[in-house]
């Protein structure tokens, strides 16, 4: 079987970006044959490995739990962080390991860290036992590779060409809720980051093709969306005389259905206009809830880290966010110890959170990513243990906040929609409030995809605890 009788291609070229249509058959070459999958990293890691199993299992294979069960083992990678790169490494022993055992067994590498030349020749030299390797711009690869077997390593990874493939398969675990990618890449360079390498050009998608994914979904039963990209607000599609921003764009998804709601993220400070707030605020079925990076509060490292804004800029986007949606959910990610950070760039820090009063954050220690602009022109020069203080500093303050926001709920009733049963208790249930809060509460009479009114009675620094009224 050769891969145009599993794939075909239709290629269009667009004035920005080349359109790939693909079309997916079935095939049983695999079939009886298990895989596992472990995914690291940001939801658009795990939305493409909804991808990969669903390309996967149509070749015969089936999804397992079972490390050791395995006849395929695929390991969708990200590359943000040192840590993440030193875990994936890490479990790859534990894969060669198994391969010691089972010679049949296939290894394949996907995701951020393929698109790493530094890591392509590491596996080349050091990890010859993996058997495949593909790039986060060719995944729909996977499949004609697995059908060629090679002899030695499989390295299939297109440095950024900004394609954007369509008619994708996904395995969507969840039939109430579903992300749904609008763009691709990142054009931001903030020089600490290594997206902009590994995911390429920003791209968006058609609206008229995103439009009827979420329609699709919709039909199905789907719930609640979510618009994904590295930066959604930047989102940007011209055709003739048509374009479309991103305020446009979610008005339109939010327009299909009053029942379904609509969410999104990433979002950077620099394109969070009035309109895009104001249409937040237009919309019920959009839900109230952002989630705003802001890295740092200091003005001199929001410079050296390229984000285009200053603290001033983001704090009174803030301020126009709560002005125009009042109860709006706010999260944010942090970076401890970028280069060159003072005491007083990290108090500056400590000093935006206590003003903005986050309800969640992400919180890193910056780590140093090859090939980033960080790397090439600054010292990676604030100590280790100093990095590990001022995070804890930050994460200290945050989990405070975290539970005053939660505490603040107390006594109040929120509509949630039912997303499933709670990972501690099979008489709970679990869902999120609009501002992206997760609610816990007994099941009563209620059933996964419905909305549900929830009055809160306690809480924790992450989590609602209520009753259905
Ligand atoms: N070191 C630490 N944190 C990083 N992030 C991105 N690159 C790095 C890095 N080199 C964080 C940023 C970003 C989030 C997804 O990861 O806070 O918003
Ligand atoms: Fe990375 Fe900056 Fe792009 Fe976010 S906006 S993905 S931090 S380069």
């Amino acid at each position: 079987m050769n891969f145009p009788d599993m794939l075909e291609a239709k290629r269009r070229n667009n004035s920005k970006t080349e359109y790939v249509y693909l079309e997916n058959n079935q095939c049983n070459l695999y079939e009886n044959k298990k895989y596992y999958i472990r995914t690291y990293g940001c939801q658009m890691n795990v939305h493409d490995s909804e991808n990969i199993c669903a390309l996967v299992e149509s070749l015969g294979f089936t999804q397992t739990e079972n490390f050791n069960d395995s006849d395929l083992i695929i390991l969708n990678t990200c590359a943000i962080r040192e840590n993440v790169h030193d875990k994936v490494i890490g479990f790859l022993g534990r894969c060669k390991h198994l391969k010691n055992i089972k010679k049949d067994l296939i290894i394949a590498l996907c995701g951020c860290m393929a698109q790493e030349e530094s890591v392509v020749k590491e596996i080349m030299s050091k990890h010859k036992y993996i058997d495949i390797v593909f790039g986060t711009h060719n995944m729909h690869e996977f499949t004609n590779m697995l059908i060629n077997r090679k002899e030695t390593t499989d390295i299939n990874v297109y440095s950024i060409n900004g394609n954007v493939y369509e008619n994708i398969p996904y395995k969507r675990d969840s039939n109430i809720t579903a992300w749904v990618n609008i763009m691709y890449g990142c054009d931001k360079f903030c020089t600490y980051c290594i997206v902009p390498y590994t995911r390429g050009r920003e791209r968006s998608r058609n609206p008229k093709i995103i439009i009827d994914e979420v329609k699709g979904l919709a039909d199905k039963g789907c719930k609640e969306i979510t618009l994904l990209g590295q930066n959604v607000n930047s989102y940007d599609w011209k055709e003739g005389n048509n374009s479309y921003n991103f305020a446009q764009l979610i008005a339109k998804v939010a327009d299909l259905s009053p029942f379904l709601r609509v969410r999104f993220a990433t979002s950077h400070p620099k394109d969070i206009s009035n309109e895009l707030i104001q249409t937040i605020a237009n919309y019920p079925n959009i839900c109230s809830y952002i989630h705003l990076p802001f890295q740092s509060g200091s003005n001199n490292m929001l410079q050296r880290m390229n984000r285009g804004y200053t603290r001033e800029y983001y704090i009174e986007r803030i301020q126009t966010i709560r002005s125009i949606i009042p109860h709006c959910g706010l999260s944010t990610d942090i970076i401890a110890g970028f280069c060159g950070e003072t005491e007083s760039d990290h108090q500056d820090t400590l000093a935006l959170m206590k003003e903005v009063v986050f309800d969640a954050a992400y919180m890193f220690k910056y780590s140093v990513r090859k090939g980033t602009k960080a790397s090439k022109q600054f010292n990676d020069d604030v100590p280790e243990n100093k990095k590990t203080t001022r995070l804890n500093e930050i994460i200290t303050l945050q989990q405070q906040h975290s539970l005053e926001s939660n505490q603040k709920e107390i006594g109040k009733t929120f509509e949630i929609l039912v997303e499933g049963e709670s990972k501690r208790s099979k008489e709970h249930f679990f869902g999120r409030t609009t501002s992206n809060k997760v609610a816990v509460f007994p099941k009563q009479n209620s059933e996964k995809g419905m909305y549900v009114q929830v009055k809160i009675k306690e809480c924790t620094t992450a989590t609602l605890i209520g009753d259905i009224v």
